[in-house]
C-alpha cells in the first residue's frame, strides 16, 4: 500500500528511513544516561531530531529549557498519546517547563465536533490521564487553543504572533510544505507554530531553547514555523529543536488511532476490553498452524502483541528479547504472547485506572 504522511492523515506502511531522507531530519546523537535509561529513547522509537544538540546543552548547563507539544482532543487517551506523555514526564524531572496544548480550534476545524464536546474530552480524557501518568500539571502551562490565559497580557502576545506570522508566509510556501492546503488547514498551520513560538515571547520566558517531541506526520509544522521564526523580526526566536517517534502500531496494523476503537486500546478500557482486543483483533505474526509455527517461527516485527511489548509494556530488555527469540525461533506461539501482553496491560491498567480516578476530581475544574 502506497503510504501517506501529512499532519491530518497517516495511511499505509511507513517507511522511516525515507522519511528521514526526504525531510532532512537527523538521528540522534550520543545521549547521556537519563535518556538512555527511558524505553523510547533507548529502543530507537524516537528516532530523528532536529537541532536536539541546542536541548541536551541546555540541560547539561542547566539552562532554562522548555517543552512545548499539543494533542488534539479527538476521542479516547490511547497508548499512541502516552507515548508523548512519558516524554514530557521525563522532561518535567529533568526540570524543564511543559508547556501542553490542548489543540481544539485544530480539532473543531478538521473534525465534526462542538466546542463543549472537545473540552470535555481534553479534560476527562487528556488532563485526567496525563495526571494519573504521573505529570504535574500544576506545574505545567496547559492551556487551550481557544482560551490561552486569563492573564490579558498573556493572551493577547499569543493571538498577537499567530496573527502577524501570516505576513512572513506565502501561497507557495503553504503548497510546497503542505500540499493540498485549505483555509482551517492554513490557519491550524499558523495557530501551531504559534503554539510551538510564544513560550520564547517577553510575556512568557523569553527566548531560550524549546524542544517540540511529537509524531514524525507533525514535521511540515516544525519546518514552517522555523522558517518563519527566522524572518519575524519583532521578537528574536532562539531555533526550534523537536524529536520525532514512531507511530504506535494499532491493533490491526497502520497506526493506532482514536477514530477507529478496533485499533487502540485506551488507557480507559477495562482490562476485559482491551483483553478481548487483543484476542480478536491484535494482527499475529504467527503462522496459520501450530505445526507450521514450530517449524518456521512467528515474526515480532510485525506482530502487533510483540509490538505493544516493545513500546514499553515490557520495560526489561532481557526479557523482552527472550520474548523475541522464543516468538522468532517457534518455541513460543502466538496465543503465548498475547498471554504475556495480556498479563502485561491488566496490571498497568488495574493500576493506572485508581489514579485516573483521583486525578478526575483535580482536573474537573478545567471544564466549564
Ligand atoms: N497538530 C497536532 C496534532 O494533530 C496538535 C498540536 C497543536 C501540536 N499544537 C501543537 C503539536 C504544538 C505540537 C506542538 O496532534
Amino acid at each position: 500500500m502506497d503510504s501517506v504522511i501529512t499532519p491530518w492523515e497517516v495511511k499505509g506502511n511507513v517507511d522511516y528511513d525515507k522519511l528521514k531522507r526526504e525531510f532532512g531530519l537527523g538521528p540522534l546523537p550520543q545521549l547521556p544516561k537519563v535518556f538512555q535509561e527511558m524505553v523510547l529513547f533507548r529502543r530507537g522509537l524516537i528516532f530523528a531530531h532536529r537541532d536536539f544538540e541546542r536541548v541536551l546543552a541546555a540541560i547539561k548547563a542547566k539552562k532554562p529549557l522548555v517543552v512545548m507539544t499539543g494533542l488534539m482532543p479527538s476521542g479516547k487517551f490511547h497508548f499512541g498519546h502516552k507515548m508523548v506523555a512519558d516524554q514530557l514526564i521525563l522532561y518535567q524531572n529533568l526540570g524543564a517547563k511543559i508547556y501542553l496544548a490542548v489543540a481544539d480550534v485544530e480539532a473543531y476545524n478538521s473534525r465534526n465536533q462542538t466546542m463543549k464536546e472537545l473540552r470535555e474530552t481534553a479534560v476527562t480524557e487528556y488532563a485526567a490521564n496525563y495526571a494519573a501518568l504521573g505529570l504535574d500539571l500544576k506545574k505545567c502551562d496547559f492551556y487551550f487553543q481557544s482560551e490561552r490565559s486569563a492573564r490579558g497580557e498573556k493572551a493577547n502576545a499569543y493571538y498577537r504572533l499567530a496573527a502577524m506570522l501570516s505576513r512572513h508566509a506565502t501561497f507557495n510556501e503553504f503548497r510546497a510544505i503542505y500540499g493540498e492546503i485549505s483555509p482551517g488547514k492554513m490557519a491550524s498551520a499558523l495557530l501551531q507554530a504559534a503554539d510551538m513560538l510564544h513560550p520564547q515571547l517577553p510575556e512568557f520566558e523569553g527566548s531560550c531553547p524549546v524542544v517540540v517531541p511529537v509524531g514524525v506526520d507533525q514535521d511540515p509544522h516544525l519546518r514552517f514555523a522555523r522558517d518563519l521564526s527566522q524572518r519575524y523580526k519583532e521578537h528574536s526566536f532562539t531555533q526550534l529543536s523537536s524529536t520525532y517517534h514512531h507511530f504506535l502500531p494499532g491493533l490491526k496494523g497502520g497506526k493506532m488511532s482514536s477514530s477507529d476503537p478496533t485499533s487502540y486500546i485506551a488507557l480507559s478500557d477495562s482490562p476485559e476490553e482491551a483483553a478481548m482486543k487483543i484476542k480478536k483483533y491484535a494482527f499475529s505474526g504467527g503462522q496459520p498452524t501450530i505445526e507450521e509455527h514450530r517449524l518456521k517461527g512467528g515474526n515480532p516485527d510485525v506482530d502487533v502483541s510483540f509490538q505493544l511489548l516493545r513500546y514499553g509494556l515490557e520495560p526489561d530488555d532481557v526479557k523482552l528479547k527472550k520474548i523475541e527469540d522464543d516468538y522468532r525461533k517457534g518455541k513460543m506461539l502466538t496465543g503465548e504472547l498475547k498471554q504475556i501482553l495480556i498479563e502485561k496491560i491488566t496490571a498497568f491498567l488495574t493500576e493506572h485506572q485508581l489514579k485516573r480516578a483521583k486525578a478526575l476530581k483535580q482536573v474537573a475544574k478545567f471544564i466549564n
